[in-house]
């Protein structure tokens, strides 16, 4: 039976995806790096780290100079976050979580971000989660299954009483591999391999959900 949620953060509960778009943007810009909104969609749940690869390639940077720009980026970041507000949550967000919360259901967010704690506080869900997984708990990024994991752990669950709720490719394998129910946001060539795939959060009842879920055979 399922007892838990696990959702990721951002482009799942708040389009944060779009401030991690324009702190890289300025970064690359900065550097004269070549950077656009469809190569940002590579970077969707991918680690700071692995994304600042993914934008400099093979261009000769020493290891102090990654990190200062890993650095640089997290402080445009930081600062595009400050003003965020409930009305930043995504549309149906609160409903579900509601809903979940009234149903028993135990709530955990799993996110590869050091500024998830941030992010939460400001959109004034705190006292609707129960624990917390981050860029700070697990060392292996998605699209391993230790953060999870890490997360249903907190909420002393079993994988799979647990579903995983993801807007991208690593999270939706990261699911998988930790064996949890996985509900993909977004296209099908992104999130095609999770159980249930939604366009977004919008009108999205536990009570429809469960029964989908139910009805799948594995
Ligand atoms: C999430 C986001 C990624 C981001 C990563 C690390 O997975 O989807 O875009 O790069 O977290 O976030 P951080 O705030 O620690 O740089
Ligand atoms: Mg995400």
């Amino acid at each position: 039976d399922i007892q838990g949620f696990i959702f990721d953060l951002d482009g799942v509960l708040t389009d944060t995806a779009e401030f991690h778009y324009l702190a890289w943007q300025r970064l690359a810009d900065q550097e004269g790096i070549p950077f656009n909104r469809q190569a940002n969609e590579a970077l969707r749940g991918i680690s700071r780290r692995a994304s600042l690869m993914l934008i400099v390639g093979d261009r000769p940077y020493s290891e102090a100079q990654l990190e200062e720009m890993m650095e640089r980026k997290n402080g445009y970041y930081v600062d595009l976050i400050q003003n965020m507000t409930s009305r930043d949550l995504s549309l149906g967000a609160i409903e579900l979580l509601n809903e979940l919360r009234q149903a028993g259901i135990k709530i955990a967010i799993g996110s590869a971000s050091k500024n998830a704690r941030t992010v939460v506080e400001r959109l004034g869900i705190a006292d609707k989660i129960d624990a917390i997984a981050d860029g700070y708990s697990v060392q292996k990024p998605k699209p391993a299954p230790d953060l999870f994991l890490y997360a249903a752990n907190l909420l002393k669950l079993k994988p799979e009483q647990c579903v995983v709720v993801e807007d991208a490719t690593a999270g939706v394998e990261a699911a998988l591999a930790a064996g949890m129910w996985t509900v993909g946001l977004g296209p099908a060539e992104r999130v095609g391999a999770a159980h249930v795939v939604l366009p977004n959060l919008a009108g999205v009842k536990w009570t429809d959900l469960k029964a989908k879920l139910n009805s799948i055979t594995t």
